[in-house]
């Protein structure tokens, strides 16, 4: 259950005996650290009382499509926007067929209809419903579109049959949810990340500085764990706790973060620049203090290196991934900047419109020499495991290109 923590769950039940298993799989849910929603289908309220799962998951639950009063305060599209995955535990053989037919004509139905996040669901039913050619096709139908099937187990069931259709117990659905974020697209690679503010020196009390959070710097390198990869991050000073896994080295100035990543990237084969690194520096740093007495004082400045552009132009450079803040011409003004770097990919923001820097939401369009993606607006980490995503796949496209060219080159020497 290691990956659940800190992630937005939506748990969707449906109207079946196990609904009553529901109640501990929200409570192993929230051990595990996952903040945790509830959306209860009709026929689900008959089994189980919303207001037990609102105490366990700490959240109002949520029940209806048309009620205004609850879209307003949460709407389908805002649950399914919320959530880092979805699973329907239980899920009755009716819920599977309505899925499977794509209906909406539920709060739960529509939510999964307008999620992009990982869905699974948690078979529950009489064995001789399980074992009927319909639900066989509506599973296989849920599987061709990437949908997650958590069990169902065999056993002794509530209709006083045997057989397979039980719902897997709490502990082992949390489990299954938990390996949906457990991507493997990464594993055995080395990933350098950094993250975060560099400051600047101007004595020993001042620093020039800026407002990055490092969250989505941080994000980004507990995606590339949960994606299989030993990642190391290089932060400036932030107030964030380290992501299980990640190996973190602290910095302050550009230079510090300049040195640590020069030394880091030579191992890397991945190097995600997600710092707001400062372009520029005082070019002295005053021994003492300074102090006023002067009606004006003025700072000379120096340039400090591009982090990015270095390890991009190493002999053996990592595959690369820059960030751009732009607020025109977003497409141009990147891809220049990509080129300009020599990096392989860079994602742009258009700040200025409230999203970004200081913000827990953020969207991102994604370029690189051949294509392009866009990232709409989400919470930063569920975009940081996006964003991951498209990286892992571009670097292995370009690693698999680089080996075909090696290929060729040795072939004909
Ligand atoms: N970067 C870096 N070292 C620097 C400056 C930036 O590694 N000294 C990296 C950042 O981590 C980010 C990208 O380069 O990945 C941003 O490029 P930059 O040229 O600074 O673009 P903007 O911040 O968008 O600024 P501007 O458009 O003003 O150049």
């Amino acid at each position: 259950m290691k990956y659940l923590n800190g992630k937005h769950i939506l748990l969707g039940v449906s109207g079946g005996i196990a609904a009553y298993k529901s109640a501990e799989l929200v409570r192993l849910l929230r051990l595990s650290g996952a903040d945790v929603r509830v959306i209860m289908t009709k026929a689900a309220t008959e089994f189980i009382t919303p207001l037990t799962l609102q105490a366990l998951s700490g959240n109002p639950v949520h029940t209806d499509l048309l009620d205004s009063a609850a879209e307003a305060a949460m709407g389908h599209i805002e649950l399914a926007r919320w959530a880092d995955a979805l699973l329907v535990a239980p899920a009755t053989a009716n819920f599977l067929a309505r899925l499977a037919g794509g209906r909406a004509d539920d709060l739960l139905a529509a939510v999964c209809l307008a999620c992009d996040a990982p869905v699974a669901v948690a078979p529950a039913m009489n064995r001789a419903m399980w074992e009927k050619p319909a639900t066989a096709e509506n599973l296989a139908t849920l599987q061709s579109r990437n949908i997650g099937i958590l069990g169902p187990a065999e056993g002794s069931q509530a209709c006083g049959e045997t057989g397979p259709g039980r719902m897997l117990e709490a502990a082992a659905l949390a489990d299954g949810l938990s390996a949906v974020f457990q991507t493997g697209v990464l594993a055995g690679r080395q990933v350098l990340v950094t993250a975060g503010p560099t400051r600047e020196a101007i004595d020993p009390v001042r620093f020039l500085s800026n407002h990055s959070s490092g969250r989505m710097g941080f994000a980004v390198a507990a995606a590339a764990v949960e994606a299989g990869a030993s990642v190391t991050l290089v932060s400036g000073p932030v107030s964030l706790d380290t992501p299980a896994g990640v190996q973190r080295i602290d910095v302050e100035s550009a230079a510090d973060m300049h040195a640590a990543v020069m030394q880091a990237a030579t191992s890397a084969d991945i190097f995600i620049s997600v710092a707001a690194v400062a372009d520029y520096r005082p070019a002295t740093v005053a021994e003492q203090k300074l102090k006023k007495g002067v009606a004006e004082v003025s700072l000379d400045l120096v340039r400090n290196p591009d982090i990015l552009a270095a390890v991009a132009a190493l002999r053996d450079a990592p595959f690369t991934a820059g960030f751009a803040a732009e607020t025109e011409s977003v497409e141009n003004n990147a891809q220049h900047k990509r080129r300009a770097k020599g990096i392989d990919m860079i994602a742009a923001n258009k700040v200025g419109d409230g999203l970004g820097f200081d913000s827990e939401e953020n969207a991102l369009h994604v370029f690189w020499e051949a294509g392009e993606q866009r990232l709409p607006v989400t919470g930063k980490r569920k975009l940081a495991r996006q964003l991951v995503d498209l990286i892992a796949t571009q670097f292995q496209h370009s690693h698999h290109q680089g080996k075909v060219l090696k290929f060729n080159a040795k072939d004909s020497a």
